[in-house]
């Protein structure tokens, strides 16, 4: 069950709902909903807050029970932190541990007042669509594979109303569009792969298609990426069972004609590493190898969702890595759909030789006016940078500034690394035109080289994903990164 969302314009004290939300910073200092309510409610907040119960760290919740002198059946009061420098990210984490709390009453409603709230340099659609992503993303639940719910459970949350105008309506809009592109991501990218294979995520995508008069799907198999070519992708593949597909899902929301972006997603279904057999300990989690996949498929849908005004493809390449008596080896040289041989020099470096064929396909087919690709591409990004911030690489400063603006606007950040030619002599090959690893120095930088090869001087950038598709341990789960940014930017072009 979705959580549905509206915006409420009463005044709190008057919301006749199972609990309303509202925000006190640190040192008892009340948002003037806070403050109503308390008027209302003979000060059992500004009380609470003199006792110490209420303390307004960020994130921290207080429930106040059927408290006479207002309509709402509950208050819970949320901690906003130190007014001075409340920001974005705050009000964002702020927004999360609400929707925590609130998930854990027995309730089917309420309405939230903290996106009164004013948060710097961000207006109310922003604020309204920030914490109706976050609420969405706190609801999620991975059930297809675990048993639901038990029937005796109490009431979960179905709608959560906001406080804000009507001009804030669009953000509501935009939320709806977004978090239908986040579950999509996730829900696609937590599948185990035994279940998520390359015929699934083709069979997801038409189904897509089918559904929405405006996108179409076309779906390639072995045998036509052998007709055409695709000597690296297929060499990746050609260990598995489970065969490769070479997906485009292509929506005309733009005029006729009008050159289309492009999203591609590194689609490694799982990720073994081949011949160059990845160790055992947490092998499981490469099964969020196709977590690029996931995050353009999503930021597809969400952009569809939105029914943004623009031409958009989105290509996944998706195969599996496995070692067999057929794999690709270290040594093999392989002849790429471009025409640049490849020397295979470690089997695990499969990302780089899928997305490149991707790549060539890509804008040979669409000649898109700028083209993203997302990869779960390298450790070493993830050594870099953590979990927090996607790489971003790019030799276009203009798209490369695009994409981080929109990152930091919706809080799902990219940080940039270079790209510059001086490390292209790493992929130096005596066999072929290039080799697909660059040695022990900036690997996640010449993993993007390997790319910048194959994009035929197209507007292009690369985000590496390793660290922000899903969160590691043994019950992690998919972030929906990068959706927001890329739904961001793609609100963005719109013209
Ligand atoms: N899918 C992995 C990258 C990865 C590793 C993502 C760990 C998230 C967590 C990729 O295919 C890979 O194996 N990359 C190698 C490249 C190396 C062989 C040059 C890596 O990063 O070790
Ligand atoms: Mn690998
Ligand atoms: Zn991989």
């Amino acid at each position: 069950m979705t959580l549905q969302f509206s915006l409420a314009t009463a005044a709190p004290e008057t919301a006749a709902t199972a609990c309303i939300l509202l925000g006190v910073y640190e040192q008892g200092v009340l948002t003037s909903a806070a403050a109503r309510v308390d008027g209302a409610i003979g000060g059992a907040i500004k009380r609470q807050v003199e006792s110490g119960d209420i303390t307004g760290k960020a994130g921290s919740t207080t429930l106040i029970y059927a408290p006479a002198g207002i309509a709402a059946k509950r208050v819970l009061v949320v901690g906003l932190g130190a007014q001075k420098g409340f920001d974005a990210a705050r009000y964002q984490k702020v927004a999360i541990e609400a929707a925590r709390a609130l998930g854990k009453l027995p309730l089917t409603e309420a309405v939230s007042y903290l996106t009164g709230v004013e948060v710097p340099g961000r207006d109310a659609g922003w604020r309204v669509r920030t914490a109706a992503l976050a609420a969405d993303h706190v609801a999620y639940r991975y059930t297809a594979t675990v048993k639901p719910r038990d029937k005796n459970a109490p009431p979960e949350l179905a709608t959560l109303a906001f406080a804000a105008d009507i001009g804030a309506e669009s953000g509501l809009a935009q939320a709806r569009g977004i978090a239908e592109g986040v579950r999509f991501a996730r829900e696609l990218a937590n599948l185990p792969p035994n279940l998520c294979t390359p015929a699934y995520i083709a069979d997801q995508a038409e189904a897509f298609a089918e559904a929405h008069a405006q996108v179409s799907c076309t779906v390639l198999d072995h045998v036509e990426m052998e007709k055409q070519g695709f000597g690296s992708l297929l060499a990746v593949a050609r260990g598995s069972a489970n065969k490769p597909k070479l997906i485009a899902l292509q929506y005309r929301g733009g005029a006729e004609g009008a050159a289309p972006y492009a999203l591609i997603g590194k689609g490694i279904t799982f990720d073994t590493g081949g011949i160059s057999l990845k160790p055992g300990p947490g092998m499981e989690e490469m099964k969020f190898d196709m977590g690029g996949a996931a995050g353009m498929l999503g930021a597809f849908v969400a952009a569809v969702e939105m029914g943004l005004k623009l031409n958009l493809v989105c290509v996944v390449p998706a195969a599996e890595n496995m070692p067999d008596g057929d794999s690709y080896r270290p040594g093999d040289v392989l002849t790429s759909l471009s025409g640049q041989t490849i020397e295979v020099l470690n089997t695990d470096a499969e990302g780089r030789l899928i997305l490149c064929d991707a790549l060539t396909y890509t804008v040979r087919t669409f000649q898109p006016q700028a083209m993203v690709d997302a990869a779960t591409l390298t450790g070493a990004c993830v050594i870099a940078l953590g979990k927090h911030a996607s790489g971003l690489f790019s030799k276009h400063d203009d798209l490369a500034a695009e994409l981080l603006a929109a990152g930091e606007h919706t809080l799902d950040r990219a940080w940039r690394l270079p790209l510059w030619d001086d490390y292209q002599v790493q992929l130096d090959s005596g066999f072929a035109d290039v080799a697909n690893i660059g040695g022990k120095s900036a690997g996640a930088i010449t993993a993007a080289c390997f790319l910048a090869r194959f994009v035929e001087g197209q507007r292009w950038a690369h985000l590496d994903i390793a660290g922000t598709a899903w969160d590691e341990g043994r019950k992690g789960s998919a972030t929906g990164r990068p959706v927001a940014l890329l739904a961001q930017w793609l609100l963005d072009r719109e013209s």
